[in-house]
């Protein structure tokens, strides 16, 4: 990673990476963000299926939502557009619990929180440092990894994000969610996630909605629309077109080394060993 684009695009926040999108006093005055008790949370690590999420839950509300941006995207503005939209907010962030405004806390605002094998988070994400103009340059699978491991990448540690949010999970207003359920039985995962939001969908719409939010799908609608750099669900990126890759379980096993996974698995193994992972 070359040092000076390092330096111009990311900045550090209480200790996590972030990129100059997310900018410093946006970050500082979060915790004034005013929460409404009927806003959804989407949170994630990056690179964890948070697009995937955010196709579904829109299309499961018959009434009128917004998914907005980020939370943590953009400048001190920000903030104020958001608290101008009336109508119902789903709101997207990769931020970790402790950084989490509290009034989304205290209020009990639901969250889902979607998780990934972080072996093949950190290989979806290594992609998109290489294609993302917004993130440092990486020139190797190797090099990504130790940066990953040590949590010197953006939005900091999987580990510490994971287990941060792990914590809460029994919280009845968190629903913890894994990317490879909705792979192995996306119907299933709707269904649930219906649940959770009290929504009543029909198993037929399910199945219109499990449909339209295919890999091929989703990403044919993305080539076809033109991308608004005001608007995104991922604070690293406006251009959506960077986003569906592969959209697949277990790409890891065609970049970790053998040396490479015992390392990963040490260390996993390690950082987890309080998680119920
Ligand atoms: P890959 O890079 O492994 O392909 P995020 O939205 O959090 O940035 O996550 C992006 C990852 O989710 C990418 O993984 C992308 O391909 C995958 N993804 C996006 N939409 C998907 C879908 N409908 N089905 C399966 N995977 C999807």
């Amino acid at each position: 990673m070359s040092n000076s684009s390092e330096a111009e695009l990311l900045h550090t926040f209480k200790g996590i990476p972030f990129t100059t999108r997310s900018s410093p006093e946006l970050l500082k005055s979060l915790d004034t963000f005013d929460a409404r008790e009927d806003d959804v949370l989407l949170v994630s690590y990056p690179k964890s299926g948070t697009h995937w999420l955010a196709g579904v839950i829109t299309k499961l509300y018959n009434t009128q939502v917004t998914i907005t941006s980020p939370i943590e995207f953009g400048d001190i503005s920000q903030l104020e557009e958001l608290n101008k939209l009336s109508s119902k907010r789903i709101i997207p962030t990769h931020l970790d619990y402790n950084m989490l405004p509290s009034n989304f806390k205290n209020k009990k605002c639901k969250m889902i929180y979607i998780s990934r094998n972080p072996k093949d988070t950190a290989v979806s994400m290594f992609h998109y440092y290489r294609d993302n103009p917004n993130l440092p340059t990486v020139d190797t699978w190797t090099a990504f990894f130790d940066l990953f491991l040590k949590g010197n990448v953006v939005c900091g540690s999987w580990f510490d994000h994971f287990l941060s949010w792990e914590e809460h999970e029994d919280e009845k207003n968190i629903l913890f969610l894994f990317y490879e359920d909705m792979k192995k039985n996306l119907p299933k995962v709707v269904k649930e996630i219906s649940l959770f939001l009290n929504l009543n969908v029909s198993d037929n719409d399910i199945q219109d909605i499990c449909k339209k939010s295919s890999f091929s799908e989703m990403k044919n609608d993305t080539e076809k629309e033109n991308s608004d750099p005001s608007h995104t669900v991922c604070a690293l990126t406006s251009n959506r077109k960077l986003v569906f890759r592969k959209g697949a379980v277990g790409d890891w096993k065609n970049y970790f080394t053998p040396k490479q996974n015992i390392r990963f698995q040490e260390i996993f193994n390690e950082k987890m060993k309080l998680s119920k992972m």
